[in-house]
């Protein structure tokens, strides 16, 4: 209890005193050491881009510094080849708030937040760079307390139209510090030029937990300012807080939204905002984030209808966290399938990029009109109607459901390719009427390969890999499971 009491005390201190006392966190705050690169500081940290507005024309990134650091800016230029490109740069101010990390206001009751006791708090900024120019480099950097300046980052805003990559992750949750940063680093490796990175949900395992964000922020370091994040929220961005068992309530990570600074679709109710959004990328490319934490999914079912209904993007991807199609063992979700998979399946949605149950699945429901049975395995060509995967990036892992996709056969889904006990990133590429999907171990080689040729107007067919994939991985044939930490 004097922990909370002392975590809630820092907290007032932190908001009150000037940025420049509380440039060197350990001095103040009253709990454990924190690792030199948890704490806040001058410096700008945790800097990660984002897609609030268009992509063609927009770069949105975020940053973080001590507590009270306000009146800062960022700064973008065309990235030319001179030496001093930022001659041209022109200066955005910074949206800034700072936020306890120790205790959450919740209508005036101070609540203490688990795991972040005695931490000072800390102050995010954003900005939104618009008036770009498609498809072209730039330059930019943000501003943390007396004039520390982060290096330049360069990005590259979105073409209106041709081929592309992104870059999809599932769950990182667990061993974020040890075993997540080979993953996502070696994604990026392997797609450097990718347009985006796709976080499908549980990017950490306790949503508010300050370390954790470090440690995401910590893996992804340079690449998560060059490539933009999508991130979803999962169930492990919601967290139970309240004083005693009885007025907790399940809130949203309060880090969320002063982290990511992301769409806001006005035409839904503002506890969704900034968790579900379209990213109309190109013209051949939209991406439609879903929140499948609420209870009631039937909102964004019918904004989802909605904007596919009004979508004239060539490939349309949908992600959510839960996944329609479980492949954990005792794993399901009615809530989420039965109100959604009709949506997705009337507009023929391309491809549905999930998480949550920490296995790997992909699988397809065919397409009827095309007349051609879906393929299954890795055998033949068929039509399809939507193509469903559930991956995981981090370390935990499940056991695959013992009947693997069986009990959703009156569905008319085929599991096509399945793997337990390993960590993945995929790259997909667009190119016109191609989509080409790649499921890589971490060890960068690859383990799912399919590709969906999209005619004008007309049905889509699948063609299987063109190469003989590993053998189905299993905790059988894999090294022993021994747990994660975190
Ligand atoms: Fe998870």
């Amino acid at each position: 209890m004097r922990i909370r009491i002392l975590g809630a005390v820092a907290a007032v201190v932190a908001a009150t005193l000037p940025a420049t006392t509380l440039a060197h966190g350990s001095d103040h705050h009253a709990g454990p050491e924190l690792p030199p690169w948890q704490q806040a500081s001058d410096w700008p940290d945790r800097i990660v881009s984002t897609f609030a507005g268009d992509p063609a024309t927009t770069i949105s990134v975020n940053w973080r510094t001590s507590a009270g650091v306000t009146g800062v800016a960022a700064e973008i230029a065309l990235a030319t080849p001179d030496a001093r490109f930022d001659q041209q740069a022109r200066s955005v101010a910074a949206d800034s708030e700072t936020i306890d990390l120790a205790t959450f206001n919740r209508a005036g009751t101070i609540i203490p937040v688990t795991h972040n006791e005695g931490l000072p708090g800390a102050s995010y900024h954003s900005v939104m760079f618009d008036g770009l120019q498609p498809d072209t480099l730039y330059a930019y950097r943000v501003e943390g307390a007396g004039g520390n300046w982060s290096e330049w980052f360069q990005t590259r805003t979105a073409p209106l139209s041709g081929p592309l990559r992104f870059i999809y992750l599932g769950d990182a949750q667990n061993g974020i510090a040890s075993h997540w940063p080979r993953v996502i680093r070696a994604a990026f490796q392997s797609a450097p030029d990718a347009r985006f990175i796709l976080h499908a949900g549980d990017l950490v395992n306790r949503a508010s937990r300050d370390l954790e964000w470090a440690q995401w922020f910590r893996a992804g370091g340079f690449i998560n300012g060059m490539i933009p994040a999508i991130p979803v929220t999962g169930n492990h961005e919601y967290e139970q807080l309240g004083l005693t068992e009885a007025d907790r309530q399940r809130m949203l990570s309060f880090m969320w939204r002063p982290q990511f600074r992301l769409p806001v679709e006005q035409d839904l109710s503002p506890d969704l905002h900034e968790t579900v959004y379209e990213v109309r990328y190109s013209a051949d490319l939209s991406v439609f984030v879903l929140n499948s934490n609420e209870a009631d999914m039937t909102e964004q079912a019918r904004w989802l209808d909605e904007r596919l209904t009004a979508s004239d993007a060539r490939w349309r991807v949908v992600s959510m966290h839960h996944p329609v199609f479980s492949s954990g063992r005792d794993r399901d979700n009615p809530r989420v399938r039965d109100v959604l998979l009709p949506v997705l399946l009337k507009h023929k949605v391309d491809l549905v990029l999930q998480g949550h149950d920490h296995t790997y699945a992909r699988g397809a429901i065919g397409d009827d009109e095309a007349q051609v049975p879906v393929a299954n395995a890795v055998a033949g060509e068929g039509g399809v109607t939507s193509m469903f995967v559930n991956s995981v990036s981090g370390a935990k892992q499940y056991e695959f459901s013992a009947d693997g996709w069986d009990d959703y056969q009156p569905a008319g889904v085929e599991l096509a390719r399945r793997a337990e006990n390993t960590q993945f990133f995929q790259v997909i590429e667009i190119d016109g009427g191609t989509l080409r999907y790649a499921a890589y171990t971490a060890d960068g080689e690859p383990y799912d390969l399919f590709a969906l040729h999209k005619a004008d107007g007309g049905a889509k067919r699948l063609v299987p890999s063109p190469q003989p994939l590993p053998e189905t991985r299993t905790f059988e044939n894999s090294l022993p499971y021994s747990g994660t930490d975190n």
